[in-house]
């Protein structure tokens, strides 16, 4: 068993620190926020995630997890340093590797000899090199090892992953990281750096594009007569294919796909290739936003100005109580901007502080919907289809629901008498 210290307790580095502590290794977890390093180490989770807490108080009672303030604390003692660090979209596109560089820069000198510098953060390819040349130091090695975990099922998927990847240009330091996943049972994939940091933006810009694809094919099915739940069961059967990423939804977003996809972007262009294909996909979602609101225009006979539309739905995917860059946020931007009053409600979300100015929050579905004009449903919150819509119809100003995810049962909306509008479903 290892000591590792972990840089950065967001979503990534608080899975990495206590699934980590779980595998049996001593983890040091630093973070700049030191409300949040406090509500850790009292046992209080500050995303909502499933499976941390319990894991959280576990490491902590073990006394095999800590939370401290500050890197420089974190890594006297330890033999790997994760960096889970964020790394923005920049104003030109590309990601911003600063909070990388600058914590480089404070444990160059301290970090103890023979130590294993891990990256974990989504970065450009050359950023292994780069680190490698900030910290100058030979007695440390630097090795990438990208997170493909998703939000809301974090922990399953740091401990049940569809693969490991390791890109090392030392291999006893890819051994040496490899080793502090025993007990993880995954495939290895191993390369060089440039590699294993071209996966991560490959993965996220394939299941974007997917998504783009299917969402364009919903509107073609709309045009044609086809029913996209059909042509997606038939689709997805195709194991080269596969039957995930193919539901169609208001445009894909979160704090992860919107910047990776501009970052392969401009990483091509950077050199020399001009992945114009990604370019149309990133168009493509926007245009998705717009068709949402036009749906919305449609459903209320162009009547959206001075309309009440209630927004069912504000993180980017259920499961999660993340709003970074969430499509309902772009659609509510676009509905807002028609002269609609927006009212929302979702579960996940108690302040209006995070939320764009103009949008009222509810507390509940029912508070939501009284006196709506059109309901949008935003994001797949099984409770939106588990709701009771035949009495809530009852409290609206006019019983019309456009379903931007394809969440509820059509032909038991259309049978309540509701207007009803949805993605590609005949
Ligand atoms: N969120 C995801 O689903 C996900 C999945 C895979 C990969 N990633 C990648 O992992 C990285 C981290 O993402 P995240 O979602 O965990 O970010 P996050 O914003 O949730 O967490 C980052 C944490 O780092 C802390 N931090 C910032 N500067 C620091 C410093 N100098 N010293 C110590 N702590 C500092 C912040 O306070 C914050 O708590 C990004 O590169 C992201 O692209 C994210």
């Amino acid at each position: 068993m290892n000591t590792v210290a972990v840089i950065g307790a967001g979503y990534v580095g608080l899975t990495t620190a206590t699934c980590l502590a779980h595998l049996g290794h001593t983890v040091t977890c630093a973070d700049i926020n030191e409300t949040r390093v406090d509500e850790l180490n009292n046992g209080q989770v500050p995303i909502h995630e499933s499976r941390l807490p319990e894991l959280l108080q576990d490491g902590l009672f073990q006394q095999t997890l800590k939370f401290v303030v500050g890197a420089r604390q974190a890594v006297t003692n330890s033999e790997f340093v994760f960096l889970c660090l964020p790394t923005p979209q920049g104003d030109d596109g590309r990601a911003d590797i600063s909070a990388i560089s600058q914590v480089i820069e404070e444990i160059r000198e301290i970090i103890p000899a023979g130590s294993i510098i891990v990256n974990k953060s989504t970065t450009p390819v050359g950023t292994n090199a780069a680190i490698q040349s900030l910290i100058q130091r030979d007695d440390v090695a630097v090795v990438s090892n990208p997170e493909f975990l998703r939000e809301g099922v974090a922990v399953t998927d740091f401990l049940q992953p569809d693969r490991i990847v390791i890109g090392a240009t030392d291999p006893e330091a890819a051994q040496k990281v490899t080793s502090l996943y025993n007990g993880i049972d995954a495939p290895i994939i191993t390369v060089d750096p440039a590699s294993a940091e071209t996966i991560k933006y490959a993965t996220n810009s394939f299941l974007a594009t997917k998504v783009s694809f299917v969402n364009a094919l919903a509107a073609v099915c709309e045009a044609v007569g086809a029913d996209i739940e059909s042509v997606t069961r038939g689709l997805g059967s195709d194991q080269r294919i596969g039957s995930r990423f193919l539901q169609p939804g208001p445009g894909w977003g979160g704090s992860c796909f919107p910047k990776d996809m501009q970052a392969l972007v401009r990483m091509a262009d950077d050199a020399g290739y001009q992945f114009d294909l990604l370019r149309a996909v990133i168009e493509a979602n926007e245009q998705q936003f717009v068709r949402i609101v036009s749906k919305a225009e449609q459903l209320t006979d162009d009547k959206l100005a001075g309309a009440t539309i209630t927004l069912l739905g504000l993180t980017f995917k259920a499961h999660t109580d993340d709003l970074r860059n969430s499509p309902a946020i772009e659609v509510a931007n676009l509905l807002s901007a028609k002269g609609a009053r927006l009212i929302a409600y979702d579960p996940m979300v108690d302040s209006e502080a995070a939320l764009p100015e103009g949008i009222e929050l509810a507390q509940n579905m029912e508070q939501a919907l009284a006196d709506s004009d059109i309901a949008v449903i935003l994001t797949e919150w099984p409770e939106f289809a588990r709701a009771n819509w035949g009495a809530l119809r009852d409290s609206m100003n006019a019983p019309r629901v456009l379903d931007a995810r394809n969440a509820l049962d059509r032909h038991a909306m259309l049978d309540l008498g509701f207007q009803y509008d949805d993605l590609g479903r005949t």
